[in-house]
């Protein structure tokens, strides 16, 4: 499998933006947007908050808007004690598709470690759903010359012991911690650099069938107008798209401008 045989999967991570109404309104906006062809050439999923989850996921199926749908986290356990936690059962049962596991903002400000993201992998996969596994480097990493070897080390502890199928289906996204929100984008060949290095990594652990068909997107400051040339890259697979993904017309844009692969 090569990038041209990797479907690209562009995401939109809502993070805690959109009530459910607001919500409502940006898929039926969004679904007016998109044509066939863009879902042809590309998979789309959006990541609402989970109060909007159930809404979302109405309105998928009731119009049947060929969107997935994908929640921003969860809990490993499947219940139990644990006051404020989603589990993967409770987001496999609305048919939650992708679950974005690790994304930085969860390690910076919630404790999130190599080891609580390994778990709450796990636990997706074990619901039969697809983790969005989140790696990057903050800019102090880079700066020292530190970043392929954070970005290894992440994505050694997310997959190893993990089995060939498991991982092949997965999604990883390239995330640098100094682009997400800063309007900085990495270059197309920085990017491409960084996720060649994580296909280079899966290889190592898994060999090369699995490296070609696991899926890398990039994520950080994903515009409309910076899109084309990212997914241009022989190593990108998609795109993780924050700010610009709560605007329908603009995250309508990306996945057209993307499909031009
Ligand atoms: P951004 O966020 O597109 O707003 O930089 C990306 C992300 O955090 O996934």
């Amino acid at each position: 499998m090569s990038g041209a045989t990797r479907k690209p999967l562009i995401s939109g991570n809502w993070k805690m933006h959109h009530t459910h109404l607001d919500a409502i309104n940006v898929v039926q906006k969004l679904s007016l947007i998109l044509r066939d062809s863009d879902y042809q050439a590309v998979d789309v999923s959006v990541h609402p908050a989970f109060t909007a989850l159930r809404s979302v996921q109405t309105l998928l199926d009731a119009d049947q808007i060929p969107i997935a749908l994908g929640a921003q986290d969860v809990y490993w356990e499947q219940k139990g004690a644990f006051t404020g936690e989603v589990s993967p059962l409770m987001l496999a049962k609305l048919n939650v598709d992708y679950v974005i596991v690790g994304h930085s903002e969860r390690r910076q400000h919630f404790g999130e470690t190599d080891e609580t993201v390994a778990r709450k992998l796990r636990a997706v996969l074990g619901a039969g759903m697809v983790p969005i596994c989140c790696v990057g480097e903050t800019l102090t990493e880079r700066e020292a010359d530190r970043a392929r070897e954070r970005v290894t080390a992440q994505v050694t502890a997310a997959l190893q012991d993990l089995g060939d199928e498991a991982v092949s289906g997965m999604v990883i996204a390239y995330e640098p911690i100094w682009a997400i929100g800063t309007g900085h984008t990495a270059t197309p060949g920085d990017a491409q650099e960084m996720c060649g290095a994580i296909r280079a990594v899966v290889g190592d652990l898994f060999g090369p069938p699995v490296a070609a068909a696991v899926r890398i997107q990039y994520g950080g400051s994903v515009k409309p107008d910076n899109i084309a040339d990212l997914l241009a890259q022989p190593d990108i697979d998609g795109a993780l798209v924050g700010g610009a993904s709560l605007d329908p017309e603009q995250f309508g844009h990306i996945v057209s401008y993307g499909r031009k692969r």
